[in-house]
């Protein structure tokens, strides 16, 4: 494989950058929502539907036989992204809300008894919060809420301690109840924390609680180790890593994979249809019903492959500058506010803010009008929002091809919301 460096040429791979948007070229920092896609990926997706497109797996005839290859292939690239140990363990599905809903459904709740607990922390995505609601609730089992550092901490806020964890698996130990998951991102999608994940999976099997790592924000941004962080799960989407949308991963131990039922039932996860009963095809085509997404496969296959033209140390240099630059330029203001670590230790290309008195909404217009994307919300992280005492902020995050001075035209335009609102 040939690394080539990550310059401003990368911006000729993605066609959408150079539209205008009210008259600016575009300034796209919302990647952490989603990531533009680069002609590599848009040529894979045509490419199938102009010369494979067929079903899998359904019959012996030429096309079928390349589309089978084109999705089985596509699952051999992403066991190696992740470093699985084999293709048998990455199941395919919508994206990260799926797999987690996967996990959540066919493994967590049938074994799920009242008494029990599921540990999640503060800074989850709806996504790894709302499945193990609805799996805790039909079960008696609670939801349990590992806090993050508050911002005048000692560790610095926004962060998870591992000490608490501790405390935390020592607690359910004492009252005799059961953890029996911890469900924890990588990367938070609003303060850019970078959890220690190889240290957290190590303390929660110390004490046998199996560990579901969310790496919908890891996936671009960092190496992913399933194999180095020995997590039982692992779920990522396509689309947040240069990819087609409508496609997801979740990566499953292989004692996991056994314990699981099937998700959904349909076409392709059958061995055996009897009129009352039917008996399961081998994982992963046991928790792959209906037909698959091939086109959206042969697309995230291809986003890998750009990814891993370069090196990932130079992806998180390039974001570790522009993360430096974002917080710099941030402390210059005092009528901005910064959520998440202060500086770029452990932290990634995500930087949450607001200016205050402005609502993020009007921000967001404001920058909109010179054609500058950011994302103004909850961000899907109501619990967060609540523990850090808002109910909205403004996100920019990075990808590979945002540049500093797209920063600076962002810094300047918060100036016209100045003008406008305060
Ligand atoms: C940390 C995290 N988890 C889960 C998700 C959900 O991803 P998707 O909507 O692609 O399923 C997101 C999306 O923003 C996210 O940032």
């Amino acid at each position: 494989m040939q690394n080539y460096p990550l310059t401003s040429k990368v911006r000729d791979d993605f066609p959408i950058l150079k539209r205008k948007i009210h008259g600016h070229s575009l300034v796209y920092l919302d990647n952490a929502s989603t990531t533009q896609k680069p002609n590599c990926v848009i040529d894979a997706l045509v490419n199938f539907y102009e010369n494979h497109n067929s079903n899998v797996s359904r019959s012996v005839y030429t096309l079928a036989e390349e589309a089978t290859e084109i999705y089985e292939k596509g699952r051999e690239s992403i066991a190696n992204f992740v470093g699985a140990e084999e293709s048998g363990n990455i199941i395919f599905t919508r994206g990260t809300t799926e797999s987690i809903n996967l996990v959540a459904s066919a493994w967590a709740q049938p074994n799920l008894k009242n008494g029990d607990r599921i540990l999640v922390t503060e800074m989850e995505h709806h996504s790894n919060l709302v499945p193990w609601q609805l799996a805790t609730k039909a079960s008696g089992a609670e939801l349990v809420y590992w806090p993050i550092t508050p911002e005048s901490g000692s560790s610095g806020g926004g962060r998870l301690d591992l000490q608490m964890l501790d405390e935390l698996l020592t607690d359910s130990v004492k009252r005799q109840r059961s953890i029996r998951l911890l469900a924890v991102t990588a990367v938070s999608n609003v303060l850019g924390t970078v959890n220690p994940i190889a240290k957290i999976v190590e303390m929660a099997h110390d004490r046998g609680v199996p560990v579901l790592v969310d790496a919908a924000q890891a996936a671009a941004r960092m190496p992913i180790d399933v194999s180095g962080w020995d997590c039982d799960f692992l779920a990522f989407s396509g689309h947040k890593v240069y990819g087609p949308t409508g496609i997801g991963v979740l990566y499953a131990k292989k004692e996991r994979l056994e314990e699981m039922l099937p998700y959904q039932g349909g076409g392709g996860m059958i061995r055996q249809v009897g009129r009352q009963t039917s008996t399961w095809a081998e994982a992963p085509q046991k928790f792959e019903a209906g037909t698959p997404p091939v086109a959206e496969v042969s697309g995230l296959a291809a986003a890998v492959e750009y990814i891993r033209n370069f090196a990932m140390a130079e992806i998180q240099q390039h974001e570790v500058e522009l993360t430096t630059h974002a917080l710099k330029r941030i402390s210059e203001f005092k009528d901005l506010e910064l959520y998440g670590p202060p500086e770029t230790i452990d932290r990634s290309g995500v930087v949450s803010f607001n200016l205050l008195n402005v609502h993020p909404h009007d921000v967001a217009q404001v920058l909109d009008e010179s054609g500058i994307a950011v994302r103004a919300g909850h961000h899907c992280t109501q619990v967060l929002h609540e523990k850090l005492g808002i109910a909205a902020s403004v996100r920019m995050s990075f990808g590979i091809y945002n540049e500093v001075s797209e920063m600076d035209r962002l810094f300047s335009a918060l100036d016209q919301c100045r003008m406008y609102f305060v």
